[in-house]
């Protein structure tokens, strides 16, 4: 079948896929997401390059998770599942609460307390998934997660399952097919570094198809208090203001080496401070509102412009040079971040004059 806009991954990338001819798609139309010319960061990087943002945010529940939970939970609905489990820093929690209802089967999620974004929580519960918030991290719920899939109570909906990856890779599918190429470079933030794995596999896949003549180099960014990848160990007590990517044990460790270094990419570490002023200026420069785990990858993209400390410098790269930069999630998921910059609104007279004062003309 053709192809046709708002149909889902599955539909899309069938063939690249688990999926057999008796498994019932569980779709909310994920996937075909923008890929963005931003014109402002590629001057930015300059020798001619140009930068794209994959606008993963737009997804039916706002992050890059829906393309792997579509997988996820159609191939657990084939297998007879009745239930569905995941820890989260938010946004899996979200995607799987939407899959699940929409596979009308129970979801339940372990999170950390007091650290998810109040969207994401909200959208949990929206979904109607059984909430249980741990005086823990990350790290803990995905260890009490883990317990409760192998009493086989639960189908385990975090990138452990390899169904996620498999779901997730087809944004690089997508990239490939929009460029007609793979990019030279591929920027992104990494938590629990399922999806730097996923890209790697599909781009991997679709050059062995002969899909693409070439493979990106694979840049990740960590925030600075939770970047286990980059020190090169476990972060006990990782913090950043990025709540999605805090994160000190991540789960495809190993993976995630294997494609910063198969395609002799890089892992770096961005501030808190470096995160929240690259989420404005991509929001004020290119007009895309990201979360702060996404603007990781942004802020790290600057890094590499502008600072001798970077571990890659785009000053020496190639002209001409391809860059794709993926944003993961939507910004006004973690709103309370952005209110904390905004001054009061202190309201001024219903007159013209008074409005003309306060905008200062
Ligand atoms: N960006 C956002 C917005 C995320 O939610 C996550 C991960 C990442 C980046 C990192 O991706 O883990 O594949 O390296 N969020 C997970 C969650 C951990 O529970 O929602 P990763």
């Amino acid at each position: 079948m053709k192809f046709k806009r708002g149909r889902g991954v599955i539909a899309r990338y069938r063939d690249f896929l688990p999926i057999t001819d008796k498994t019932p798609v569980i779709s909310l139309g994920e996937g075909d997401t923008p890929l963005i010319f931003c014109p402002e960061l590629s001057k930015r990087v300059g020798r001619g390059c140009r930068v794209f943002v994959k606008n993963e945010g737009v997804n039916p529940t706002g992050s890059f998770k829906d393309r792997g939970m579509t997988v996820a939970a159609s191939m657990s609905m084939e297998r007879g599942a009745r239930a569905l489990i995941c820890a989260s820093t938010g946004n899996t929690s979200a995607s799987a609460a939407a899959y699940a209802a929409r596979a009308g089967i129970s979801c339940s999620v372990i999170l950390p307390a007091g650290k998810i974004a109040r969207g994401k929580l909200l959208q949990a519960f929206a979904y109607g998934a059984k909430i249980v918030a741990i005086d823990g991290n990350f790290d803990d719920a995905l260890g009490i997660v883990r317990e409760l899939g192998e009493r086989g109570d639960f189908v385990i909906v975090n990138s452990i399952n390899p169904d996620r990856i498999a779901g997730q890779k087809t944004a690089a599918f997508e990239i490939v097919d929009e460029i007609g190429d793979a990019p030279d470079y591929h920027v992104l933030p990494v938590g629990n570094a399922g999806n730097i794995t996923a890209y790697w596999t599909g781009y991997r896949e679709y050059h062995a198809r002969q899909r693409s003549t070439k493979l990106p180099a694979m840049i990740g960014f960590q925030a600075a208090g939770a970047a286990p990848i980059f020190h090169n160990r476990i972060i006990e007590e990782p913090e950043t203001i990025a709540s999605a990517i805090r994160i000190g044990n991540p789960a495809s460790w190993k993976q995630a080496r294997a494609a910063i270094e198969e395609s002799r990419g890089a892992v770096d570490v961005v501030t808190d401070e470096e995160i929240l002023d690259a989420q404005i200026w991509l929001a004020r420069h290119e007009g895309i509102f990201v979360e702060p785990a996404s603007a990781a990858a942004i802020g790290g993209l600057l890094k590499c412009c502008d600072s001798n400390e970077a571990v890659y410098s785009f000053r020496k790269i190639q002209e001409e040079s391809r860059i794709v930069c993926t944003v993961t999630g939507h910004g006004l998921k973690d709103a309370d971040v952005i209110m904390q910059r905004m001054r009061e609104l202190k309201p001024v007279a219903a007159t013209l004059n008074a409005v003309r004062r306060a905008l200062e003309l």
